[in-house]
């Protein structure tokens, strides 16, 4: 991992050891773009079965493939939009979504998140994250300035609107992640942790 990959996504190479995970892991990228989370986690976990990456870019997933340091090159990436997925029930254990959901309004957000739910197997986990409110307007203002594309009109919401639009979507297990710290860019981020009990489980979540 490169140094700058390292400031902009320190939490997400702790996953593995937070989550315990293994190589048993079954994961799903959404919004995958050049790869960099799908590899960086394949690495570490040496997964049985080559992690699947989406995105709607073919572009970004031709990066993808094309990258040397990916020894599965394109194996596992998938063309797709993350409010429709081209997955079966329960077919992952883990689905991570970073930097996706400033792109939806909610309506498309809460769509995405019941898909989520359903590739999900029981007690299967999922995290979301992206960049969050300041709560300073001015700053904020800034913000979108510095993470605008140029196309679409942004959204950056807090930890609580990701927990109230994931409980809308029917997840009943909902937390914080407090992923943190992300370095750069010097943008909050907000994350969630949000998962499928596993069957039977009938306890409070
Ligand atoms: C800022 S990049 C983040 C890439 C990667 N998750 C990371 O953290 O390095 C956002 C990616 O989400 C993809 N994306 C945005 N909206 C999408 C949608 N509705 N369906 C699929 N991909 C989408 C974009 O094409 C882009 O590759």
């Amino acid at each position: 991992m490169g140094q700058g990959q390292w400031l902009a996504n320190a939490p997400l190479y702790r996953l593995p050891e937070n989550l315990k995970l293994d190589a048993s892991t079954r994961l799903l990228d959404i919004g995958c773009g050049r790869g960099t989370i799908l590899r960086a986690l394949d690495d570490q976990l040496g997964c049985d079965v080559a992690p699947v990456g989406l995105d709607f870019s073919r572009a970004a997933l031709r990066l993808a493939a094309a990258d040397e340091r990916n020894p599965r090159r394109g194996a596992g990436l998938v063309e797709a939009t993350a409010t429709s997925l081209p997955f079966r029930d329960g077919a992952f254990n883990l689905v991570t979504c970073g930097y996706v959901l400033k792109h939806l309004d909610d309506d498309d957000a809460r769509a995405l998140l019941i898909e989520v739910l359903r590739v999900l197997e029981p007690g299967g986990l999922a995290v979301v994250w992206e960049f969050g409110p300041s709560g300073n307007p001015r700053l904020d203002a800034w913000n979108y300035r510095v993470l605008a594309t140029g196309t679409s009109r942004l959204r950056l919401r807090s930890d609580a609107t990701l927990r109230r639009l994931a409980t809308e979507a029917g997840f009943p297990y909902v937390r914080d992640a407090s992923l943190r710290p992300f370095l750069l860019p010097p943008i909050p981020r907000a994350s969630i942790l949000i998962g499928r009990p596993p069957e039977g489980f009938e306890g409070n979540v």
